[in-house]
């Protein structure tokens, strides 16, 4: 007899890594018959995959935890799972805090959700955390749900760098690289079931391989080629790599590699060396802005993303005025930026000269003013130019658009007689830039 069909809620906060993550839970628990709903109320397992990289993100969790107390109360017999870096972070604690949570689960012991999703069932309440040999186990992905077209693809875990700020090496552990085989399958199994673009993703993807043996080693630069050899894929994108090791053979990747996307996500955090230092980022400016050089010889037409904190302990005007003069010369495409908050384990919560919050406030506002001109600035450059665009939506608009995203990962949004399948390449005209997307319509009229 087939067991009857019960539903899974998963809530995702934070970054890729927990995108793909749920991706991959979700799947697993559809194998013992959990179909996914987007209902709350009608879970019987509630998954919240939590980010913890700053206050707020984790902030946001714990409102979703004080909503589901209410709801288990009303019905005992769902089962609430804690993911991601917050039950890493906090392990058996948060079940001894909080009585409705029956599961928690660090990021490296998802592939036993199933088996403890049921155990929880069964009314035992579980927390398992890291573990010190951890392989990320062979696992391919799911094609029936999730994007036709486009793919995350897991290529390692955790961070060694510790910068200060950074709660991350406590949370998802020390950098553990997958089987170059593994990583390559899946890309192979995907492409052959109609994906054209995958992202690679890990916490600092430029150090791919630097836990395996020397003899064994294959490097991220290695790895991209491969993949880009993929016959079947049309683009390939990574996320993110620390400035300190974007290593030269890395760049001439962007000269050699057409299906290489024209994005490179390189945070600063900081545009002065006092506080890079502070922050334990082990590059200075100058060697920053030498990278960004070498890039953008590589591949001229390259668009630069960054992360920036604002009001990191000790910051001083000067300190600031060197991020803002930092923007001004990069010309970044885009940029996010965060106040400074205190992290737990993380080594800067002890700095002293805190940033008052006000100050934090008025910095974050400035700097994300000016960011926004210099994006539709940016964005102004590409009028009147040809893009090659990948088509993301499956049908037009009410306005006769259609949703894209060019190689430099600007939403672009177009007219054209259609139809077009998501994944397709088109070349748009670019009519208009607005302030966070592009506009235009097909440049050939034979796609
Ligand atoms: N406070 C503020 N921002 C932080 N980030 C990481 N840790 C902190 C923190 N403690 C930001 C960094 C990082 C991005 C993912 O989050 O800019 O690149
Ligand atoms: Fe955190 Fe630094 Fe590692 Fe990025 S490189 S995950 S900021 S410790």
């Amino acid at each position: 007899m087939t067991p009857p069909e019960r539903l899974a809620y998963i809530e995702t906060f934070g970054c890729q890594m927990n995108e793909r993550d749920s991706e991959i839970m979700a799947q697993l628990l559809a194998g013992r018959a959990y179909r996914q709903t987007s209902d709350l109320k009608a879970a019987d397992v509630v998954v919240v995959n939590t980010c913890s990289i700053r206050g707020k993100a984790e902030q946001k969790a714990y409102s979703l935890l004080g909503r589901l107390r209410r709801l288990k109360a009303n019905k005992p017999s769902l089962v609430v799972a804690v993911t991601g870096c917050v039950a890493q972070q906090e392990g058996q604690g948060l079940i001894d805090r909080m009585p409705h949570v029956d599961l928690v689960v660090g990021p490296q012991h998802i592939y036993r959700l199933p088996e403890l999703v049921a155990e929880a069932a069964a009314g035992h309440r579980v927390a398992v955390a890291q573990s010190d040999a951890f392989v990320i186990p062979p696992f391919l992905p799911d094609l029936a749900s999730g994007s036709s077209y486009k793919r995350f693809v897991t290529i390692m875990q955790g961070c060694n760098n510790f910068c200060t700020y950074c709660v991350v090496p406590y949370t998802r552990g020390r950098e553990v690289s997958r089987g170059f085989g593994d990583i390559i399958a899946e890309v192979e199994h995907l492409a052959r079931h109609g994906i054209r673009e995958i992202t690679l993703i890990g916490q600092n993807v430029n150090s791919y391989g630097l836990d395996q043996p020397r003899e064994a080693r294959r490097t991220f630069p290695e790895l991209l080629r491969a993949v880009a050899e993929v016959e079947e894929l049309r683009r390939v994108r990574f996320t993110t790599s620390n400035p300190k090791d974007l290593s030269d053979e890395l760049m001439a990747c962007f000269a050699e590699l057409p299906k290489l996307c024209s994005h490179f996500h390189l945070p600063v955090q900081s545009g002065a060396n006092a506080v890079l230092k502070r922050m334990n980022r082990r590059y200075t400016i100058e060697t920053y802005l030498d990278r960004v050089a070498g890039l953008r010889r590589a591949r001229p037409e390259v668009a630069l993303t960054t992360d920036i904190i604002v009001g990191f302990p000790g910051e001083t005007d000067a300190d600031f005025a060197a991020t803002m003069e930092l923007i001004e010369t990069v010309r970044y495409h885009s940029a996010f930026s965060f106040k400074y908050s205190d992290r737990p384990h993380a080594k800067s919560a002890a700095f002293p000269d805190k940033v008052a919050e006000e100050v934090k406030g008025e910095r974050l506002t400035v700097l994300q003013a000016r960011q926004q001109e210099i994006t539709e600035e940016r964005n102004r450059e590409y009028e009147g130019t040809v893009l090659e665009v990948m088509v993301e939506s499956e049908a037009a608009n009410r306005d006769g658009q259609w949703a894209a995203r060019a190689s430099s990962n600007h939403v672009v949004n177009f007219t054209g007689p259609g139809p077009y399948t998501p994944g397709q390449l088109v070349s748009v005209h670019i009519d208009e830039a607005c302030a966070h997307s592009l506009r235009g319509r097909i440049a050939c009229l034979t796609c």
